[in-house]
């Protein structure tokens, strides 16, 4: 009994799916998918570590197959029916469509197709539902197009929002905005795949959402910030490697305490507009301000005349958080302040005679070369060698390690495979190293009252020390 009721199963599957060569070849896709995708499925359960090329076959490439090989067995069966029709005359064409229940053979096909129908609908479910989950974390995001997205990738895992998935602030909250990320993320893949992308990828990012809807998430921006202080330090190029700090007590407030950055710019009701000339925002001809109380101010910049704009055809921009804080997670640093960095936390010893000045140069000698990295070593050994032969026995151990940390801060800003170099990105988030706040700040964007968008230093910060070794104002703390 056991040997034909195994028998009779075997040959219902074989009516079921042998039809014709459409049939048998979806049958066949989707159980060879089917078994590979679950094999995945159990790795991912049992925590055996995968590479994101893993998820992209297995949560995309792979269900796709799956489906197709489904739709082809019925595919298959209809065009195999209307075959069979077109050479049998068409009066016995009726009886293909007779389910006789009395058949065991027909119970086992139909046991079959709703038996495989539910392990179908499983898979199905559990990929579409890991296959979203997946395109939402960052490996995907930044390792997938892993040359396309290296640089806002590092940055991103070098910066305070490193445990911030990208999809926080490139999608935001609600099923419209996931929709169209996915399918400009659809547009991207390809675009990666194709060869068919820009570099360095544009920025601004014209469909960023507006910034209420995604750092707002996280970011209370009615919450008063206060006067934070900032201590920045400086080593000079010289041979001491002269360490200088700069103190700044920063007016940012928000929230009851309208003064400084937050507390002017983020009043509930007031609305700053602006209009750029380029495309990376850092020409501002014109800027409007609209206030709760139904004022209105506008300001042109100096030799702009006003009647040679005609307002109502450009593209206006309604400011947000990302006007001032455009690098929230992908800061690229510039030479100078990368090294400053790199001394002041200890990656390059401040004790070898101008290593400041050495390893400045070589930096700013590069221009965004395959062959750069090896330029960084040269350069900085031949100028010790060359120039300073002693330093060069006392510390070899020292400046060694010195390119290394050299060659890593060119690796973490210069990206010559997406063409982004030195200043590629600026940062519009202070004004030193770009023109950031004073592309308005700049007292020469005049209101027809005749008032300017202000430069007076003590509106934004208190600059109390400014390069300098000893600051008296830090002389009340314990030593830095
Ligand atoms: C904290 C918010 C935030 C997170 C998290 C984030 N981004 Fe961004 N991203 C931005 C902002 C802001 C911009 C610049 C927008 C602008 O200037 O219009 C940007 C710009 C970009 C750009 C355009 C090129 C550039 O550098 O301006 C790319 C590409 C990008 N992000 C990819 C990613 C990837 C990949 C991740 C995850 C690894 C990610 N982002 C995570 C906020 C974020
Ligand atoms: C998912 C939550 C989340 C989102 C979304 C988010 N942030 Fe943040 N952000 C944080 C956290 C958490 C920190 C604090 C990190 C720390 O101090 O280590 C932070 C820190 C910051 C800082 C201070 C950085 C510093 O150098 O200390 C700024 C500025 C900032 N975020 C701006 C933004 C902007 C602009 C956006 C939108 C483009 C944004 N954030 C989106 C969670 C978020
Ligand atoms: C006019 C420019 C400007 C705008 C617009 C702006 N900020 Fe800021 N923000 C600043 C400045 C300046 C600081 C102080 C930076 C510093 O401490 O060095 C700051 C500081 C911060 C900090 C860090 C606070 C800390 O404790 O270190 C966060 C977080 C932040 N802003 C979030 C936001 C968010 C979210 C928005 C949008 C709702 C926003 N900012 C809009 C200029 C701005
Ligand atoms: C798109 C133009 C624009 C940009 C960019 C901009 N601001 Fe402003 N800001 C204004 C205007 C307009 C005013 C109102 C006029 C004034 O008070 O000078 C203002 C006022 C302020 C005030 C209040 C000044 C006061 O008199 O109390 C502070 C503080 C401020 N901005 C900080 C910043 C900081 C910090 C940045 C850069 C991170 C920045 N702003 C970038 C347009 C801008
Ligand atoms: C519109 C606001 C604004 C005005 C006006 C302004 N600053 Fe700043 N300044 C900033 C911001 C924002 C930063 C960045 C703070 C940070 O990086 O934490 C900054 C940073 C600095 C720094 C530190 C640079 C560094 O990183 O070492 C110095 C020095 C400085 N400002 C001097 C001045 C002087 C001098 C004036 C007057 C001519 C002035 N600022 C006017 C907003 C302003």
């Amino acid at each position: 009994v056991g040997e034909s009721k195994r028998g009779g199963w075997k040959e219902a599957l074989i009516a079921l799916v042998w039809r014709n060569w459409i049939t048998l070849f979806g049958a066949s896709l989707t159980t060879v998918t089917f078994c590979t995708i679950v094999t995945f499925l159990l790795m991912g359960v049992a925590g055996i570590e995968q590479s994101p090329y893993v998820g992209i076959l297995a949560f995309l490439i792979l269900p796709g197959l799956f489906l197709v090989g489904l739709l082809l067995i019925p595919v298959g069966a209809y065009w195999g029916r209307r075959k069979r029709l077109r050479q049998s005359d068409s009066s016995r064409a009726d009886e293909h469509l007779e389910i006789d229940f009395n058949s065991p053979r027909i119970r086992r096909m139909v046991v079959l197709v709703c038996a495989l129908t539910v392990a179908n609908l499983i898979v199905i479910s559990t990929v579409s539902y890991k296959g979203a989950a997946y395109m939402e974390t960052t490996e995907f995001c930044g390792q997938v197009c892993h040359v396309a997205m290296e640089p806002e990738y590092l940055a991103h895992m070098d910066s305070p929002h490193s445990q911030v998935a990208c999809v926080k602030c490139h999608v935001g909250p609600g099923l419209p905005a996931l929709m169209k990320a996915k399918l400009s993320g659809v547009r991207q893949v390809v675009g990666v795949a194709t060869d068919h992308i820009e570099r360095p990828i544009p920025a601004p990012v014209a469909t960023m959402r507006a910034a209420e809807e995604t750092c707002g998430e996280c970011h209370d921006s009615g919450h008063d910030i206060g006067n934070p202080l900032r201590i920045k330090a400086e080593y000079s190029a010289d041979e001491t490697n002269t360490h200088l700090m700069t103190v700044l007590l920063m007016r940012v407030g928000g929230g009851d305490n309208p003064k400084g950055a937050h507390g002017w710019h983020l009043q509930p009701g007031r609305e700053v507009y602006y209009f750029s000339s380029d495309e990376k925002r850092e020409e501002i001809p014109y800027v409007r301000v609209m206030d709760s109380d139904g004022t209105e101010t506008e300001y042109w910049a100096d030799g702009i005349d006003p009647d040679s704009l005609d307002l109502s055809s450009v593209p206006m921009r309604r400011m947000d958080c990302i006007d001032c804080h455009n690098r929230p997670t992908h800061a690229f640093q510039m030479p100078e302040s990368a090294v400053n960095e790199a001394i002041s936390v200890g990656k390059i010893d401040p004790a070898i005679p101008y290593i400041k000045l050495a390893t400045l140069e070589a930096l700013q000698a590069t221009d965004g070369e395959d062959a750069d990295s090896d330029l960084i070593a040269d350069q900085i050994r031949s100028f010790y060698q060359d120039e300073y032969a002693e330093i060069w026995s006392d510390h070899q151990q020292g400046i060694e390690h010195a390119i290394t940390q050299t060659q890593s801060i060119y690796k973490r800003n210069v990206f010559p495979a997406m063409k982004v170099t030195w200043g590629t990105y600026p940062d519009h988030s202070g004004h030193t190293e770009f023109t950031g706040c004073f592309r308005c700040h700049d007292d020469a964007h005049i209101s027809k009252k005749e008032t300017a968008i202000s430069q007076d230093c003590m509106v934004c910060h208190d600059v109390l020390a400014w390069q300098e070794e000893d600051p008296e104002i830090l002389q009340q703390f314990a030593p830095l």
